[in-house]
């Protein structure tokens, strides 16, 4: 394709594209020129000149509105930018704005996870000084255990579902007091053999219920490894319904307590809380006509919630039930006289 066509191509695309005043502003052009060359073609001078004043006053006349037009597009132009400008200084403002209040709540999250974690680190410190006094006392109960006795066979663990040695220090130095002859146990194991270690020194008996036959099955071997067969008589008692002011409760069956009379010191051990709530709360319910006519109560656990509420009830309703005041262990110490008179514990 030669360049002239491509020339009359390009013309012909620019020519389309015009709009209706620039193609009526072109012909009134095209037809001034035209009278132009025809004026002078044909020897009219004047008119030629006129023409041609009137082309020029035409093109000053374009050139004013272009430049008119141009001055109106530039301030435009001006505003738009001064728009655009404060468009985005208030841009630039809020994202200050937003970055300066996550830095102070940066600030005030960090402050707040510092106090979290300073104070995390305190009672820590806290929870494992309690932990190293509570041992350091069980450690030293323990000690004073095995001052007092010397096993024939491993002693079994203390602790978790068995007596803490401080509970256990103080139940045998009540038996040291108070020379049982009688003891029941509700829930065997471990205090039953340091039990009949110090019933075998003061000639006392106990009788120990475990509701569950391995574990009753299990403290007997420990007995006879001991020795202790004859001090302690474990008795399995499987859990029955047993009901107290109409609300039904699970507790030690009572037959193997038929024979039972003049018990001296009860501890209290069983059955475990999992087996119900209040579970040991029928104990004294059960076992008062079965009491000696002064005798001591021990209760484990008495930490917990239940058993401080079953120690609350019996005292307000069992006539010569009194709470005692006790030296270690996590226990608590009930003094009972069927004639209601103080009993020294
Ligand atoms: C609190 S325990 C009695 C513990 C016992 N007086 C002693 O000092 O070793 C009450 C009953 O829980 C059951 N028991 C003992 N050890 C247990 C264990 N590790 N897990 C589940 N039950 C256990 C036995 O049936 C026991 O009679």
């Amino acid at each position: 394709m030669s360049s002239l066509t491509r020339f009359g191509g390009r013309l012909t695309v620019r020519l389309q594209s015009l709009t209706r005043p620039q193609v009526v502003v072109l012909m009134l052009v095209v037809v001034l020129v035209a009278g132009i060359w025809t004026a002078a073609g044909t020897g009219h001078q004047g008119l030629a000149v006129s023409l041609v004043a009137a082309l020029l006053l035409g093109v000053l006349l374009g050139i004013l509105h272009l430049s008119r037009w141009m001055g109106g597009m530039h301030r435009a132009n001006q505003a738009a930018n001064r728009d655009l400008r404060t468009v985005v200084e208030q841009m630039q403002r809020r994202v200050v704005a937003t970055v300066e209040k996550e830095r102070l709540t940066a600030g005030d999250r960090h402050q707040d996870l510092s106090r979290t974690i300073t104070r995390g680190l305190r009672q820590n410190g806290h929870g494992h000084d309690l932990l190293l006094r509570s041992q350091s006392r069980e450690f030293e109960a323990m000690f004073q255990l095995f001052q007092e006795f010397t096993p024939r066979a491993p002693m079994p663990s203390s602790g978790d579902f068995a007596l803490n040695p401080t509970d256990l220090l103080e139940l045998l130095h009540i038996v040291r007091l108070h020379q049982p002859q009688l003891v029941v146990e509700l829930g065997s194991g471990t205090s039953s053999v340091w039990l009949g270690y110090a019933l075998e020194k003061i000639g006392g008996r106990l009788i120990s219920l475990d509701h569950d036959e391995d574990y009753a099955a299990r403290t007997r071997t420990m007995l006879e490894a001991h020795g202790l067969g004859a001090v302690v008589e474990v008795r399995t008692a499987p859990l029955t319904e047993l009901l107290l002011d109409g609300r039904a409760y699970q507790w030690y069956d009572r037959e193997q307590l038929k024979d039972v009379r003049d018990v001296d010191l009860l501890v209290i051990d069983g059955p475990p809380a999992a087996t119900g709530p209040d579970a040991r709360f029928p104990a004294l319910h059960a076992m008062e006509s079965k009491l000696a006519p002064t005798a001591t109560i021990v209760l484990d656990d008495a930490n917990r919630a239940d058993e401080q509420d079953a120690v609350r009830r019996w005292t307000e309703n069992i006539t010569g039930l009194v709470s005692e005041p006790h030296l270690i262990g996590r226990h608590a110490v009930l003094s009972y006289s069927r004639s209601g008179a103080k009993v020294s514990v």
